[in-house]
């Protein structure tokens, strides 16, 4: 494959420029960081599952509506994906306590909330991601009230989707983060899911025993990190017995 210009490298990612205008490749690293950076360290395999599991995540989501930026893999660690104008916000839903939630307002982890709840993230690792409000969001121009309604409408409806998908698989979905963008089509706009989703953005709980198969493992040092994205990758009925080496190459897609 010709050199491909490489246009960001993030803490988990990088990401290329694409084989066609409007497109990048995103390549997904074993590197891991907890609490802003301040703590780093390697998953051996991280990428290749995340590949696997966010790539099936956003099908699953792309075939009940819900519009993503994903295109297609393209082997073990790469993704090809839609260039969107990414809203710099994190988009966090929560169904149980747990992280910061549970410390800044003392609540039990492990309490499942009344409702879910949503809560916005300004995306900016020099000020360590505050929390913000709508006034903020709209007041400085990071999106507006109908993007707002739009980010809304589509975490609730990917929250009821995949809290289903994971309790089907004996698996709570205790929280996550998404990341929008902007998709422009002639002179529309669209906001699509971007990003990934993976247990390095979810909070996932076994649903009998409320063993942890997330990043926590890693954030907390509870040991078996990888043990427990494989086991998520398992459940989905995405990991091949063999492992993740088996894990099928473009030229076997269906
Ligand atoms: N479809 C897309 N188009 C453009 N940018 C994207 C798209 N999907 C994800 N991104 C961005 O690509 C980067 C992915 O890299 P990574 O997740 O490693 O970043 P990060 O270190 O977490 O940094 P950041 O704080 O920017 O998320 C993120 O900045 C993310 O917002
Ligand atoms: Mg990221």
């Amino acid at each position: 494959m010709a050199r491909r210009r490489q246009l960001y490298e993030g803490k988990a990612k990088i990401l290329f420029e694409g084989p066609e205008p409007g497109t990048l490749v995103q390549y997904f690293k074993d590197d891991a960081t907890a609490f802003n950076a301040q703590k780093r360290g390697t998953i051996t395999g991280k990428g290749v599952l995340n590949n696997r599991i966010s790539e099936y995540l956003m099908q699953r989501l792309g075939e009940i509506g819900i519009p993503t930026h994903f295109i297609r893999r393209l082997n073990m660690r790469e993704q090809l994906v839609r260039e969107v104008e990414i809203i710099p916000l994190e988009v966090v839903v929560r169904n149980v306590a747990a992280g910061s939630l549970a410390t800044r307002l003392g609540i039990q982890e492990g309490t499942r909330l009344p409702r879910s709840i949503i809560e916005y993230y300004y995306k900016n690792d020099q000020l360590q991601d505050p929390m913000v409000s709508e006034e903020h969001i709209t007041a400085f121009g990071w999106a507006s009230t109908h993007d707002l309604d739009d980010i809304v409408q589509l975490s609730l409806r990917v929250n009821d989707f995949l809290s289903g998908l994971f309790l089907g698989v004996g698996i709570t979905l205790v929280d996550f983060k998404l990341e929008f963008g902007r998709l422009w089509e002639n002179d529309e706009m669209r906001i699509v899911l971007a990003d990934e989703i993976s247990p390095d953005n979810c909070r996932l709980w076994d649903v009998k025993t409320g063993e942890k198969m997330d990043k926590d493992r890693f954030r907390r040092d509870l040991g078996k990190v990888e043990e427990g994205y494989q086991e998520v990758a398992r459940r989905l009925g995405i990991l091949p017995e063999a492992g993740i080496r088996d894990l099928k190459g473009p030229e076997v897609m269906q």
